[in-house]
C-alpha cells in the first residue's frame, strides 16, 4: 500500500482526539502510522499528512524494545506501560517520557501509542512520596534515639569508673568505649533535632540576608577552601519564613556542596531569581505559587547515582562519616514552610533548588491595641 492512499479503518477521530494533550499515534498492523493527533504532530514536528503511512519507528525512536511491546499488547489485548524511556524524533535531543501502548478494543492489530513527556508534576509526585516515607522513618528514629541515650549514659559512666583501676593499655579500651558512646550520643542528638524542631516562627525575611549569613558562616569554617559566588536578583520581595531555619537550610546545602568537592577548590554559586512557573496544588487549598527561587550550584562530582533517589531520606549518606540527616532536615524545614526543594545532578554540576512563597503583603494580623 502506498503512503498516499494509506487509510486508517477508524474515521478521523473527532474532538476528543484533537483535544488530547498527549502526543498520540495510531499504528496499523504493519507498523505504519495510521493517525496522529495534533499534540503528536507538534511533538514530532511534522504534519499528519506527512506522517500517515510512515513506519512509526522511522519517525520516532524509543529507547525500549518497542516491537516486543506492540506484539505483547496485541497478543494480550491489554495496554502496557513503559516508564522513563528516552524518546527522540528527528534531530531533537531525547526527551524522557512515559509511553503507553494500548491496542484498539475492537481490532488489536491497531495499537495506540501515547507519549507523555515526564514533566514537573511527575517529579513532584515522587518527591511527595519520599517526604512521607521520611516522616515515618524519622518518627521511629526519634523514639529509638530517646530510648538508646539512657543506657548509653550508663555504659559510658561505667567505663569511666572501670578505667580508674586500669593499666594504661587497658585504659585505651575503656577510652574507646567512652569515645564511641560519645559519637553515638552526638548522632542521636541530631536525630532528636527533628522532633525538637519547633514550628517555624514565620515573618517577612529577606532571602539574601539568610543566604549571606549562611555564606559567611560557611566561609569561616567548612567551606574555607571553596570559592562562593553570588548571583542574586536584588529585586526579590521577602519570603515568609523563620530566618534561623532558613539559614539552616542554606548552611546545610552549602556544606554538602563543599564536602562534595573533597578538598579541591571548587566553586559554589548561590543564585536567586523569580520564577512563576512552579505551582503546587495542595490537597486542602488553592494552588500555591512559589516564585522565589534559590539555587545552590556546585561543580563537584555529583550525587552518587545509587543513592540519588533517596538523598532526602534520613540516614542515606554517600560519605564515609555522613549521618544522612542534613538533607532530611532541609526537606522537613522546607515543607514546614510550604516550600519545595528539588535537585538536578550530573558530574560537574549539582543544583539544589529551593522554591519559597512571597510574604503576604500585610504581614500577620496585628494585635488590636496597636491601633488605639
Ligand atoms: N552537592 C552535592 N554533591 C554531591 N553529593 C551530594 C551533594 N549533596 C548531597 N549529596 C549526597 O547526598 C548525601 C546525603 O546528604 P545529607 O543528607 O546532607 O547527609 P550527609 O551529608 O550526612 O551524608 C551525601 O552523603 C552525598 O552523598
Ligand atoms: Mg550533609
Amino acid at each position: 500500500m502506498s503512503p498516499a492512499n494509506y487509510r486508517s479503518p477508524y474515521p478521523v477521530p473527532g474532538v476528543v482526539w484533537a483535544s488530547l494533550p498527549i502526543p498520540t499515534l495510531l499504528v496499523g498492523p504493519d507498523g505504519r502510522i495510521a493517525e496522529v493527533n495534533p499534540a503528536g504532530e507538534t511533538f514530532m514536528n511534522a504534519s499528519a499528512r506527512m506522517l500517515h503511512g510512515q513506519p512509526v519507528f522511522d519517525r520516532l525512536s524509543i529507547d525500549a524494545p518497542m516491537d516486543e511491546a506492540l506484539a505483547r499488547a496485541r497478543a494480550n489485548h491489554a495496554a502496557l506501560f513503559i516508564n522513563d524511556v528516552d524518546v527522540t524524533t528527528g534531530e531533537r535531543p531525547p526527551v524522557q517520557c512515559n509511553v503507553q501502548v494500548a491496542p484498539m478494543h475492537d481490532n488489536p492489530d491497531y495499537v495506540m501509542i501515547l507519549i507523555s513527556p515526564r514533566d514537573l508534576a511527575d517529579r513532584l509526585g515522587r518527591a511527595m512520596q519520599i517526604k512521607s516515607a521520611a516522616k515515618s522513618a524519622i518518627g521511629m528514629a526519634e523514639m529509638l534515639a530517646h530510648e538508646i541515650k539512657n543506657p548509653l549514659a550508663g555504659i559510658s559512666g561505667a567505663a569511666q569508673l572501670l578505667s580508674m583501676g586500669l593499666t594504661p593499655e587497658d585504659r585505651e579500651l575503656t577510652d574507646l568505649i567512652v569515645e564511641e558512646t560519645r559519637r553515638i550520643v552526638k548522632l542521636l542528638e541530631q536525630v532528636e533535632q527533628f522532633g525538637n524542631l519547633r514550628p517555624p516562627e514565620r515573618r517577612a525575611v529577606n532571602i539574601h540576608d539568610a543566604l549571606d549569613r549562611a555564606r559567611k558562616s560557611a566561609q569561616m569554617g567548612f567551606a574555607a577552601h571553596m570559592l562562593i559566588v553570588e548571583d542574586y536578583d536584588p529585586s526579590l520581595p521577602p519570603t515568609w519564613a523563620d530566618p534561623d531555619q532558613l539559614m539552616q537550610v542554606f548552611l546545610n546545602l552549602i556544606k554538602n556542596a563543599a564536602e562534595a568537592s573533597a578538598g579541591r577548590q571548587g566553586t559554589i554559586r548561590l543564585r536567586s531569581f523569580y520564577d512563576l512557573s512552579l505551582r503546587l496544588r495542595r490537597k486542602d487549598g488553592p494552588a500555591a505559587q512559589l516564585p522565589l527561587t534559590i539555587e545552590i550550584i556546585d561543580d563537584g562530582p555529583g550525587i552518587p547515582p545509587e543513592i540519588a533517589a533517596e538523598i532526602f531520606e534520613p540516614f542515606v549518606s554517600g560519605r564515609e562519616n555522613g549521618t544522612g540527616l542534613g538533607l532530611a532536615l532541609v526537606s522537613k524545614i522546607i515543607s514546614d514552610h510550604e516550600g519545595w526543594i528539588s535537585v538536578d545532578s550530573v558530574p560537574g554540576r549539582t543544583v539544589f533548588r529551593v522554591s519559597l512563597p512571597v510574604a503576604p503583603r500585610e504581614g500577620p494580623p496585628k494585635p488590636k491595641k496597636e491601633r488605639t
